[in-house]
């Protein structure tokens, strides 16, 4: 698909932030046996990332406003657009030397996210779409899953660490779904489970507790392959509640139902 300017932007800063990323994840390994270990160069490693997107960013649309992960908060010019970015999502996976982590950028527009950009360096695959443009992993046309038999479907999740507060939801969760679903998957990024759905790899995605960065990039790519996304508690605003569910349409309510406790 030839994109628009912006979605360009999006894409090349995303590659650039992604190169510097994986030559990181190179190194991590050898980290792991030093003294100090591994963790103080990854952090570096997602700042650095932060701060080569927002100089892109901010260099090609000097009046956009920026909200990054890694803590940096511009109040735009133009108060009706701002980057949405997660420089690397999946930081405990890259820490561990599993490749399963992405770069996540998102353009929001009075309040919509117009926008995303979901590129995972290790494997470049490069997710995207625009509002009204469809979905696209590198030069496919992405869909979601056509299944509609429960019994068939993958769901993913995020399981609550380190003594987060919904743990006992997610246990009903998985109480409730697992006898009735082919399997839950906890690949540890968000933004690539809401790309996965959107190319069909899994039928559907929830999860409590996410940041606006997380998901931004990854609500456009699945309504645009045709998929369903809404806040988890319904009515809620879905950046800011952190609770997102979505899947193919088929599955959409039957899914909710169960996780809703509806
Ligand atoms: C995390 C990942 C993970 C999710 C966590 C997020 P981060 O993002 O997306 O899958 O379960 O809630 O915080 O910290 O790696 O950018």
């Amino acid at each position: 698909m030839a994109g628009s300017a912006n979605l360009n932007v999006m894409m090349k800063t995303a590659r650039k932030a992604g190169r510097a990323l994986l030559k990181d994840f190179g190194e991590v390994e050898q980290l792991q046996v030093s003294a100090k270990g591994p963790g103080d160069f990854v952090s570096r490693a997602d700042r650095e990332a932060e701060k080569t997107i927002r100089e892109a960013l901010m260099e090609a649309r000097p009046t956009y406003g920026f909200l990054g992960e890694e803590g940096s908060l511009i109040e735009g010019e133009d108060p009706t657009r701002r980057w949405i970015v997660d420089p690397l999502d999946g930081t405990t996976n890259f820490l561990h030397g599993l490749p399963h982590w992405a770069v996540s950028i998102a353009l929001e527009h009075k309040g919509q996210v117009v926008a995303g950009v979901i590129y995972d360096p290790v494997k470049d695959e490069m997710f995207y779409a625009e509002k009204g443009e469809g979905a696209w992993m590198n030069e496919s046309r992405l869909r979601v899953s056509g299944r509609r038999r429960m019994i068939e479907c993958i769901f993913a999740t995020g399981l609550p660490f380190g003594g987060r507060p919904d743990l006992p939801e997610t246990i009903t969760d998985l109480a409730r779904l697992l006898p009735a679903c082919a399997g839950v998957r906890r690949w540890g990024a968000a933004a690539l489970d809401l790309a996965y759905v959107a190319a069909g790899r899994y039928e559907g995605f929830w999860e409590r507790g996410l940041h606006a960065w997380d998901m931004a990039a990854g609500l456009v790519i699945v309504r645009e392959a045709g998929g369903f996304v809404e806040p988890l508690v319904p009515g809620a605003d879905i950046l800011s509640s952190g609770g997102v569910i979505c899947a193919n349409e088929p599955m959409f309510e039957p899914f909710a139902k169960i996780i809703r406790r509806g």
